[in-house]
């Protein structure tokens, strides 16, 4: 591993102490939505940007939502902790030195990916798990974070050595020692987030070696999916985004519903996505 990257780790910011109980509720099975608004309460800028993000297009609420409370009873309890997680993430991580409007990029790309992965799960009829999808997707790239804390100077190596030939992780691997996976898998363990989490985040290019392989092919189809809607290119975009085969049959998708399923979530995210 890279030196810097071992040191970024062990000086990962320790959490306030609202965070860390709200952290704590993930592992909790008798959490209720109670407590977990009024410890998003403690923060109000954490409470602001949490309710931004869920007034956003993609949620397609039916009224404006005014209150974290609000937001608990019409997302759900897992759904407002992901979206927390995230706000913290981004508020916690150094933005000078990085290239302008990489934060946004980065945010963008985890919120299409947290809906893909939420949507993807109602399209299979499996409604209770959009909530733990949602925050999967959120997280899932957390690890890109961390290493861009590295500088600009080692990220150019990563460009450079990707450009020579071979993919991103390769590249990553080749420079750092680590890919962004990897790194993602050991900020969460650091954090001490829950298992699931952490196998999503580490394993989200490699779906079928996660411990809990359905979530993490959800998150690996939604990702490829934020990438294609992003970009623009729609379905054919895909191509520049290798998807896993592997990780949709084990969806129980087959290559034909798979292209339409693509398509449709597609179209969905363009219809919701905020112009
Ligand atoms: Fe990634
Ligand atoms: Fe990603």
């Amino acid at each position: 591993m890279h030196p810097l990257l071992a040191e970024c780790l062990d000086h990962l910011p320790v959490l306030p102490l609202h965070v860390q109980s709200l952290f704590a509720l993930f592992h909790d099975p008798n959490a209720d939505g109670r407590q977990v608004g009024e410890l998003v309460c403690q923060d109000p800028a954490l409470a602001a940007q949490t309710l931004r993000v869920c007034n956003s297009p993609f949620f397609g609420l039916p009224t404006e939502v005014a209150s974290i409370h609000q937001a608990v009873v019409l997302l759900g309890m897992e759904m407002v902790q992901g979206l927390v997680l995230a706000t913290y993430f981004q508020t916690t991580l150094k933005s000078d030195g990085l290239p302008g409007g990489w934060l946004d990029g980065a945010a963008d790309h985890a919120v299409a990916t947290a809906h893909i992965s939420r949507w993807l799960l109602q399209a299979l009829g499996e409604p209770l798990q959009a909530g733990a999808a949602f925050t999967a997707g959120l997280v899932h790239d957390v690890g890109k974070l961390a290493l861009v804390q590295l500088g600009r100077e080692v990220e150019q190596q990563v460009v450079e050595r990707r450009i020579s030939g071979g993919d991103w992780l390769t590249a990553e691997r080749h420079v750092i020692g680590v890919t962004h996976a990897e790194a993602g898998g050991e900020v969460c363990e650091r954090w001490g987030l829950p298992d699931s989490l952490i196998q999503c985040a580490r394993f989200h290019h490699t779906p079928l070696e996660a411990l809990n392989e359905p979530m993490a092919c959800v998150v690996h189809v939604a990702d490829c999916l934020a990438h294609a809607a992003v970009t623009g290119g729609g379905v054919d975009a895909l191509a520049t985004e290798p998807m896993e085969a592997g990780a949709w049959q084990a969806l129980g998708i087959d290559d034909e519903e798979m292209g339409e399923l693509a398509a449709d979530l597609l179209d969905l995210y363009a219809t919701r996505s905020p112009s």
